[in-house]
């Protein structure tokens, strides 16, 4: 069993996922820490949707909240989002809230020290010592896998939940995605053998880095990546999914796509990253947005997801179609949120016996 306290930083980084997700993980093989999808083998992600599931179900009436709220009441959660959010923040904040966690929150990095020159290393740490859970986004790539790799080593392990790291990584989004899927699929044979298309900016979105990782979990996934050439998926994702078996297929024609997907994952441009401003403008996106006449090419058992916020990748009148699955999504996120917490404290099967004694 490999433990981060056997390895400097520098070593720890250069460790391959699988090393890393060993690390990473509680003695029942779910992750203490969540900071990589490629943590989640296909046990864990059953297990998340199912207790997603319960929690939703337990929290419809007044004695089923008391019993989850009575689960981590003596628990404290740092929110600690350095970069724009509200919905992933108010989505964790009310999955706190589900289980009775009490909540800190930090928004902006430069009303604390980190202004007066401190480390973001260090002012996390100092964070870490009042609370039991630190939930995080941040623009940097690697900054949550360095502070799980330094909490773990210290005397009071912390966990932590990325929320979002840089361009690379956002596991909960899809973990969430993932049992949108399964919750869209459930009644037609599950996820096995559906036909993925996922649409935007593949080059720096990371929901899709993440959710085609997760993906790789179930047999005979066709992911198609769609995006004009200048945002095209990394090479690293293709590899990765291609070593798991997976068949993977990248494309810019849109329309060719569309009646072949079971699922079809729009995402916004991300100029957020632009290095010169209005870079991302130049690009002809007009190809890759769905309107009422790309939804009469898909499938009618079809779904359409997307991360939010949209922009105009998405258009409005398509809400009201039935395939149109983004603001269950959201729904979702706060379910699949709380089941996550949940199984980092180690309270699946007290919500599972509940579940089963009650419902
Ligand atoms: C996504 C993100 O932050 O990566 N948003 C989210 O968490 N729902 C997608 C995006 O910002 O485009």
């Amino acid at each position: 069993m490999k433990r981060t306290t056997d390895y400097g930083w520098e070593r720890f980084s250069a460790l391959p996922l699988a090393d890393k997700a060993e690390c990473f993980a509680r003695p029942d093989g779910m992750p203490f820490h969540t900071i990589f999808a490629q943590q989640f083998g296909r046990g864990a992600l059953d297990r998340l949707c199912d207790a997603a599931t319960q929690i939703r179900a337990i929290a419809k009436t007044r004695a089923g909240m008391e019993f989850l709220q009575g689960q981590l009441f003596h628990k404290r959660a740092m929110i600690y989002f350095t970069q724009p959010s509200s919905r992933t923040f108010l989505s964790f904040l009310s999955a706190c809230q589900i289980l009775g966690l009490r909540t800190g929150e930090v928004r902006d990095a430069s009303v604390s020290s980190e202004f007066k020159g401190e480390s973001r290393e260090d002012s996390i740490r100092t964070f870490s010592s009042y609370f039991d859970l630190i939930v995080m986004r941040t623009r940097e790539k690697g900054l949550a896998e360095k502070m799980a790799w330094a909490l773990s080593r210290s005397r009071r392990p912390v966990p932590i939940i990325n929320a979002g790291s840089g361009k690379d990584q956002h596991p909960t989004q899809a973990l969430l995605d993932v049992y949108t899927l399964r919750r869209s699929f459930e009644r037609r044979g599950g996820l096995r053998g559906l036909t993925v298309v996922y649409v935007g900016d593949l080059a720096r979105g990371r929901t899709v880095r993440s959710l085609s990782q997760l993906l790789a979990n179930y047999e005979g996934i066709r992911h198609v990546f769609v995006a004009p050439a200048q945002l095209a998926i990394g090479e690293d994702v293709l590899a990765s999914l291609r070593a798991a078996g997976q068949e993977c297929v990248v494309s810019d024609d849109m329309a060719k796509w569309l009646p072949e997907a079971d699922a079809v994952y729009m995402t916004r441009i991300q100029d957020e990253w632009d290095e010169s401003r209005g870079e991302s403008a130049r690009i002809d996106t007009s190809r890759f947005k769905i309107g009422l006449d790309q939804m009469r090419l898909m499938k009618p058992g079809a779904i359409l997801m997307h991360p939010l916020p949209r922009r105009d990748e998405i258009a409005p009148e398509v809400d009201s179609d039935p395939r149109a699955m983004y603001w269950r999504q959201v729904r979702n996120g706060m379910w699949m949120r709380a089941a996550l917490i949940a199984s980092t404290f180690d309270r699946l099967s007290r919500i599972d016996k509940y579940y089963r004694d009650n419902l």
